[in-house]
């Protein structure tokens, strides 16, 4: 059932490139040039009266949710909150009929998140519903589902979940940018024809694993690191390092850039491993002078960037190139990778990590 792979979360991470094809599958028109969410229910005339949106998500799905808030503003400009599940309920988030709610999940089964997409239909809001599980309570309940095609997930620690979760927020962005004319047709088709070049292009990291397994072996023997990134590589960050803490049993923070020396540059100490984000073209500059601030304290950086960009740092690893958006769907597959490496160095259960389960159904 593993496919020859030692570990479901191996066999999960390589079936990426096929969850993204499965995801986009049916929903793009034969021209290429649009979005057909045939699920989706609502009529343009709703969608144009949506005033602001909430995303609201657990742990991995929520960092795909961080990515999310950033493709929805950017393509369709309404403004989006985000909310961990545990909390989203006890802020007294302001919804009204004009509100659209977002729940992200693999499962569909999550208890905090199930309670929020009530909370929220309770005060009259819309709920979108992403999710991997057909039939869950999740997808049940929600006014419009969204299903991610990345087939049974197993490993405790969320990949092709993830990724899919990626491609449907892009999948619906571009939708609703369509529908509010946000952005030209043109520039549909060009973002479509780069979402399907990612397949490929996940494969070609894949290819490459064995780096990542020699750095990770290396980065195993710490018991401290940080990551680091600006726009979605902090997106990215965030999940990097919890995917590391929770199978490897390192502790790990994630922080944006440029928040380090408010605080946290405190830590940076000679030899700490420091891995850097650096795909979005137009924070190159300001994410570059950060990673010279750690270097500069000794830090031993791993730079995560785009092909053909040439960073001073003590290691580096190249994803293929492609729009500022999508990048977390490449650059979050080598930190899945150096995160089971690392589990795998330490001896430890990769896919069954200790006081973890696969699907959190308490509060
Ligand atoms: C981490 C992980 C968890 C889940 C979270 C939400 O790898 O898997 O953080 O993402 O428990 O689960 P779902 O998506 O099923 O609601």
């Amino acid at each position: 059932e593993k496919a020859g792979f030692d570990h479901f979360m191996l066999k999960e991470i390589y079936e990426q490139p096929k969850a993204y094809r499965d995801t986009m599958m049916g929903r793009i028109s034969a021209d290429g040039r649009s979005v057909e969410l045939k699920e989706i229910g609502m009529t343009p005339e709703q969608i144009r009266s949506i005033r602001n949106i909430q995303i609201v998500a657990c742990g991995t799905a929520y960092h795909a949710g961080m990515v999310g808030k950033t493709i929805i503003e950017s393509l369709a400009r309404i403004p989006v909150e985000i909310d961990v599940a545990s909390e989203y309920r006890y802020r007294s988030p302001i919804i009204t009929p004009e509100t659209l709610v977002i729940v992200v999940s693999q499962s569909g089964e999550t208890a905090d998140t199930l309670a929020a997409l009530r909370e929220a239909k309770r005060c009259g809001a819309r709920v979108l519903a992403i999710t991997n599980v057909v039939g869950s309570s999740v997808s049940r309940e929600a006014n419009d589902v969204i299903i991610t095609q990345a087939g049974p997930e197993i490993a405790v620690a969320s990949t092709k979940a993830y990724t899919s979760q990626l491609i449907a927020f892009m999948l619906y962005g571009l939708f609703l940018a369509d529908t509010l004319a946000t952005r030209e047709k043109d520039w549909i088709a060009d973002v479509l024809a780069s979402m399907q070049k990612l397949p490929d292009q996940v494969e070609m990291i894949l290819e490459r694993a064995q780096v990542l397994k020699q750095v990770a072996e290396s980065l195993a023997k710490h018991n401290n690191l940080f990551f680091i990134g600006r726009g979605v590589d902090f997106a990215v960050a965030q999940e990097g390092s919890l995917k590391l803490k929770e199978i490897s049993y390192i502790h790990s923070e994630a922080y944006p850039a440029g928040e380090l020396k408010h605080g946290t540059l405190a830590l940076i100490e000679e030899g700490i491993p420091v891995v850097a984000l650096i795909t979005q073209e137009d924070l190159y500059e300001k994410t570059l002078s950060n990673i010279k601030e750690v270097k500069a304290r000794g830090a031993h950086v791993l730079g995560l960037v785009n092909e053909g960009s040439e960073v001073e740092v003590d290691e580096l690893f190249a994803i293929p190139c492609t729009l500022p958006l999508l990048s977390p769907a490449l650059s979050v597959v080598p930190l899945q990778l150096l995160a089971y490496y690392a589990s795998l160095a330490r001896g430890n259960d990769v896919d069954k990590p200790r006081n973890l389960a696969k699907s959190v159904t308490v509060e």
